[in-house]
């Protein structure tokens, strides 16, 4: 039987260790993690704080963002996103440096669309300032039926955005090619539901219908893993982060097989290949995949 000093004095060595890394490992309640950056009175919690409703109606978006910032790490939460009609609404789930000239970026954006018609998940990724590195996958589920899970993993080496842990991109370090990649700037996370339909849907063709509002979107299950350091030293000296691993320098066989798939069956746009756009294909298109 452990004494109660030293189940004391193993408290206070994981306490240690949980500060020295900053990481954090759970499922959390909204209020924990986050604060409402938008329009507080269409955000309401629900499930004793561990889910949340965003509503947008003509008056109005809503969105939300972290109160920390991090730097490197994985990031993940369940979205039920708008039903039926909800051609013109753009549900967001991004990380962000919100340095402006100098901003790192990683952008879910959830493309609404008319009844029974396929919602549209665009991707893209600023690094010092610059993105048009958009792609874009039509969902294989109707992502309003039930919660899906969505993640952006993040690490020295490569960026990875997945559905139901499914990669559907991924962003590989190739700075030493002359590729900007994030690598220094803590980014928050943030989500927002907002009226875009000047470009959302079919290229801003599909206006938005106010008859079907108000819109809603749900969130729960918030997942952050992060370091919460304020600059790179301190999380760089923290050498037992889990997304630094062995495992997670690239995608396994299974991963990629997945990614594969995705790219052959639900990739509907991908900037690499648009040659009006890129005459010349950007250098990390050039990279590899
Ligand atoms: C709600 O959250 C509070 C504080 O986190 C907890 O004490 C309580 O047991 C929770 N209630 C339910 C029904 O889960
Ligand atoms: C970015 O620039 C805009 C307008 O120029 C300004 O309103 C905003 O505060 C700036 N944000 C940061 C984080 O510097
Ligand atoms: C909406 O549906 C149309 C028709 O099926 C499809 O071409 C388009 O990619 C879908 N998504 C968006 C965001 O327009």
């Amino acid at each position: 039987m452990p004494s109660k000093l030293s189940l004391l004095s193993l408290f206070l060595i994981s306490l240690e260790l949980q500060l020295l890394t900053s990481s954090i490992a759970k499922p959390a309640t909204f209020v924990q993690d986050f604060h409402v950056t938008w329009s507080e009175s269409h955000i309401k919690q629900f499930d004793n704080g561990t889910a949340i409703q965003l509503l947008l109606d003509q008056n109005s978006g809503c969105g939300f963002a972290s109160k920390y910032k991090y730097l490197f790490g994985r990031v993940s939460m369940k979205i039920k996103l708008v039903p039926g009609d909800s051609a013109g609404t753009v549900t967001a789930f991004y990380m962000s440096s919100e340095s402006n000239e100098s901003r790192d970026e990683l952008d879910f954006e959830f493309l609404g669309n008319r009844t029974g018609q396929p919602y549209t998940v665009q991707t893209n990724v600023f690094a010092s300032g610059k993105g048009e590195r958009e792609q874009r996958v039509n969902l294989w589920f109707d992502p309003s039926r039930e919660f899906h899970d969505y993640s952006i993993f993040w690490s020295k080496r490569q960026i990875i955005f997945s559905v139901d842990d499914i990669p559907i991109r991924v962003y590989k370090n190739n700075a030493a090619r002359g590729v900007p990649y994030p690598l220094s700037q803590p980014m928050g996370i943030y989500s927002t539901l907002w009226e875009a339909d000047n470009w959302a849907t079919r290229g801003g063709l599909e206006k938005i219908d106010w008859t079907k509002a108000p819109f809603n979107a749900y969130y729960k299950d918030f997942d952050i893993e992060g370091c919460t350091a304020a600059g790179q030293a301190e999380c760089g000296r923290a050498s037992n982060n889990w997304w630094d691993g062995p495992t997670y320098q690239q995608l396994d066989q299974v991963q990629a097989r997945k990614y594969r798939w995705v790219r052959v069956n639900h990739m509907v746009y991908d900037y690499c290949t648009d040659r009006s756009r890129f005459p010349v294909p950007p250098p990390e298109c050039l990279a590899g995949i």
